[in-house]
């Protein structure tokens, strides 16, 4: 990394997958409704010393916990006014009322949202990882007891998450492998990670982009001294429920593959996916592997995120509108360059629901990724990139209409553009919707001390 790092963040305060994947494979994220605000914060204290923190590991402990509020659940929870005020407008309107900005239409539209993840009753969310199945089930019992105990709240809403066979995404992809360097946090980083110098080096993104408390990528940092700050050492929490259509991205590869390419052998259906999302399946990157996969690099984390996209302006390699360039065009916007580094998001996501096999017809079981991804900013951040980015494509200087082909709210009239300095450039037409909003919230990870202060202990 090219700076130097001077910043000391509170690793006992601030909320461990923050600043870290846990990289466990096994996930339950439970929604909770508070019902008695009194026994609710009274609940919330025993539970506290269980959150997992971001200080180092001795060894990887076998499951962790973390908890996050909504706004609704802050004001039924008892947080005072001067508190609440400093929330962002987004983060108090919650994630349903900004559907118009998030393109959640159509089939996404909140309307259609899955009946437990819809409501405005969203008011915690315990996340718990694990390494095994069986920690889950145990860990998820007590807290199931607990809750049930304890009479102030109650569990509206559950869902698993569990890594797929080499930490695959639902489509095939590698997936967790671009994260964003945060200065002055222990995470292991790789070249790539961060901010592109113009010396070829890269910077960590300021902890003030995910940390309140902290200067960011501006300069400015929320005050630390100011008690009514419960944001210190805290992040906001995107969660989002995206199922995924794999039998309806399978049958689109292999018609752009027999329409467009004359030709539906396996390579050329790899190379379309592979256009589509920036990276082959196996996770290498098109900058650094444009003509074929390169399984070895996809694995090799020294490697497998090093690149830039300037040297390749028209997107010959890595198309300007794919999946990696949309969501982290990293040197590729001129003169802006210091503008992407203000709207990156730390990815803590899992994969849920079972994998359809490979050949196998759409089953329509519910199947997708539980997207949760932690920023200082919902507005500049992930609502920016979800709509200018994602959803647009004048930004890249492509037909506004182009949008990102993997995640777009495309209603079978999406377009995409994959150019070729050696073959013939295509134009697709007509891409269907492949991922869809099922449910979500917006939600803060607080402190250790912010939540000794919401459970009315500090
Ligand atoms: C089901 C939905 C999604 C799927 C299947 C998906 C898949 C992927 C894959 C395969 C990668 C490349 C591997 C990696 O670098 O980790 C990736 C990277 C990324 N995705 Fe997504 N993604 C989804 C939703 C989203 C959403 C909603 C956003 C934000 C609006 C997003 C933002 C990003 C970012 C920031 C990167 C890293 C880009 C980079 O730094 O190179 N993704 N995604």
């Amino acid at each position: 990394m090219g700076q130097e790092t001077t910043v000391q963040l509170d690793l006992t305060d601030i909320q461990g997958n923050i600043l870290r994947s846990y990289s466990m494979p096994f996930a339950r994220f439970f929604f909770l409704e508070v019902i008695d605000p009194e026994k609710s914060r009274a609940s919330l204290q025993h539970v506290i010393s269980l959150v997992t923190t971001a200080e180092a590991w001795d060894e990887k402990p076998a499951y962790t916990f973390n908890l996050a509020f909504s706004y609704a659940g802050l004001v039924k929870l008892g947080a005072a006014a001067a508190s609440l005020a400093l929330f962002s407008s987004a983060f108090r309107s919650g994630m349903k009322s900004r559907a118009t900005v998030l393109g959640d239409n159509a089939e996404s539209d909140p309307s259609k949202w899955e009946a437990g993840l819809a409501g405005s009753n969203l008011h915690i969310m315990v996340g718990l990882y694990s390494q095994t199945a069986e920690d889950r089930a145990s860990q998820s019992t007590q807290l199931r007891d607990h809750i049930a105990q304890a009479g102030g709240s109650r569990i509206v809403y559950e869902q698993d998450g569990e890594v797929q066979t080499e930490g695959r995404e639902h489509f095939g992809f590698e997936d967790g492998i671009s994260q964003p360097a945060v200065e002055g946090s222990a995470a292991a980083v790789y070249q790539g990670d961060g901010t592109p110098l113009p010396d070829g080096t890269w910077a960590p993104v300021k902890a003030g982009e995910f940390v309140f408390g902290y200067p960011d990528e501006a300069g400015s940092k929320a005050d630390p001294t100011n008690s009514n700050d419960l944001r210190i050492n805290g992040s906001y929490c995107v969660v989002r429920k995206l199922g995924q259509k794999v039998g309806a991205f399978r049958d689109f590869i292999q018609q752009t593959a027999s329409q467009y390419y004359w030709d539906t052998s396996t390579q050329t259906q790899e190379l379309i996916a592979a256009k589509m999302v920036g990276r082959w399946r196996s996770g290498a990157p098109l900058p650094l592997a444009a003509q074929k996969d390169d399984p070895a690099l996809g694995k090799d984390n020294s490697r497998n995120n090093n690149f830039r996209f300037k040297d390749d302006p028209v997107g010959y390699g890595c198309p300007r509108g794919s999946h990696i360039r949309r969501c982290n065009p990293r040197d590729a916007l001129d003169n802006t360059a210091t503008v992407v580094r203000r709207h990156r998001m730390l990815r803590r996501g899992i994969a849920y629901g079972p994998p359809l096999p490979p050949g196998a017809p759409e089953d329509n079981v519910d199947r997708g990724l539980f997207f949760v991804a932690m920023c200082a900013d919902i507005e500049r951040q992930f609502e920016f990139v979800q709509q200018q980015w994602v959803n647009r494509g004048d930004f890249a200087d492509l037909d506004m209409a182009e949008k990102d082909a993997i995640i777009g709210n495309n209603s079978n009239n999406g377009q995409y553009s994959i150019p070729s300095e050696t073959g013939i450039p295509k134009m697709l037409f007509d891409l269907p919707r492949f991922v869809v909003t099922r449910g979500g919230e917006y939600f803060f990870l607080p402190g250790i001390k912010a939540l000794k202060r919401i459970a009315g202990t500090a």
